[in-house]
């Protein structure tokens, strides 16, 4: 693959012929320890369909060269606290290990800060494992803020 670097990151919304290289990048996402089964022939495509028209998702891609190179996903979930602010979540956030820390990431994130911004939410959070500190690098350095407890249990 061709570095990023000098090469122009063009952030947009994933369409139904990214699938194959989304599953690649989030692949990368999995823990050395988990085994997740991959899933069955049409399982993907089917939660795929399901995600583009999910209203709201969006799964934002980074190009360059006209390869996919990152991705994040951002929900943005209607609310009736908060004076019916909505509330935004990013996930899934993966760039190719060949193309960090050449600013695909923050293109990324500055595109769903945008995005959170344009449809009113009144904050954007995210977690991320207490293990990933060069991802907490990168969340920091695009301006979030450690400003709460993350709790999580496996239903
Ligand atoms: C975290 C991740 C998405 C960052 O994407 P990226 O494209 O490499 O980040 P960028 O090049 O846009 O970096 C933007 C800024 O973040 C910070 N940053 C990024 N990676 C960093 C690292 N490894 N260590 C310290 N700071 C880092 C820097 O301040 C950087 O700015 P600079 O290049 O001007 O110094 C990417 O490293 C990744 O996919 N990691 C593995 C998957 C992962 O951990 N995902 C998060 C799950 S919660």
């Amino acid at each position: 693959m061709r570095r990023a670097s000098g090469g122009e990151v063009r952030v947009r919304e994933a369409r139904p012929g990214d699938l194959g290289r989304l599953l690649e990048l989030y692949a990368l996402l999995e823990r050395p320890e988990g085994h997740l089964a991959p899933l069955a022939s049409g399982a993907a495509e089917d939660l795929f369909t399901r995600v583009l028209l999910d209203p709201n998702q969006r799964t934002l891609v980074a190009e360059t060269y006209g390869e996919v190179v990152g991705t994040l996903v951002l929900v943005t979930v209607p609310n009736l606290a908060h004076g019916g602010s909505p509330y935004a979540l990013v996930e899934n956030v993966v760039v190719d290990e060949e193309y960090r820390g050449e600013g695909v990431g923050r293109a990324l994130m500055r595109e769903a800060v945008r995005r959170a911004r344009e449809a009113g939410a009144y904050k954007l959070a995210l977690c991320s494992n207490t293990g990933r500190s060069e991802a907490h690098e990168f969340y920091r350095s695009m301006g979030f803020e450690e400003t709460h407890v993350g709790f999580e249990v496996r239903p």
